[in-house]
């Protein structure tokens, strides 16, 4: 059976994905290259790989990458504490850093893996993500470059998963209500 037939609504298409992650990468090419700086692109683990692999081809730099994997504590509402399951391999400092996103949800993740990087002594650290939430914030965090803003749906595909399912489906969709 397929995966597909478990999803109710494609919400954003593939073509609509790999359009605005042209566009991305074109504004990112442009900021960046007028400041005269190449970014240290960070993908959170596993989420923002397929748009990290997208993104990238657009974005004309001399840009490096690395990856590292966090879990953000439920609960610690206030601090946004996060736990280390994979850490970089390239050191941070003195660097561009451009985090990239599946989604930005409460922004709990985010602003933790920010105040790591500022700590860490980075000398810039922005976000770029595919999705963002704004009506289930909770921290006070923005990317500086956003794919689609979404309603307050439970979405996979593109790299969002449900139990780690569905990561390799080639655009966003809303699951059948029958799969929670
Ligand atoms: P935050 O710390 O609440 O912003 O957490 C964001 C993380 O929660 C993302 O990196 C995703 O892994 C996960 N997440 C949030 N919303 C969704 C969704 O609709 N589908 C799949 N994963 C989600
Ligand atoms: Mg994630």
């Amino acid at each position: 059976m397929s995966i597909r037939e478990n999803i109710k609504e494609v919400l954003i298409s593939e073509e609509q994905i790999r359009n605005r992650c042209k566009e991305l990468g074109e504004e990112i090419t442009r900021d960046y290259g007028e400041a005269g700086v190449t970014p240290l692109v960070i993908g959170l683990l596993r989420g923002s790989v397929p748009f990290l692999s997208e993104l990238i081809k657009y974005i004309d730099l001399d840009l490096q990458y690395d990856f590292m994997d966090v879990t953000s504590y439920e609960g610690t509402k206030s601090t946004g504490d996060i736990k280390i399951l994979k850490d970089l391999d390239t050191s941070v400092v003195g660097k561009h850093i451009l985090i990239v996103e599946d989604i930005v949800d409460t922004g709990r993740t985010l602003t933790a893996v920010v105040d790591l990087f500022k700590k860490r002594e980075a000398a810039d650290v922005k976000i770029v993500s595919l999705l963002n939430k704004p009506s289930r914030r909770v921290m006070r965090i923005e990317p500086d470059y956003n794919g689609f803003d979404i309603e307050d749906y439970f979405v996979v595909g593109y790299g969002l998963d449900f139990n780690q399912h569905y990561r390799g489906l080639p655009y966003v969709g809303i699951l059948n209500d029958d799969q929670y």
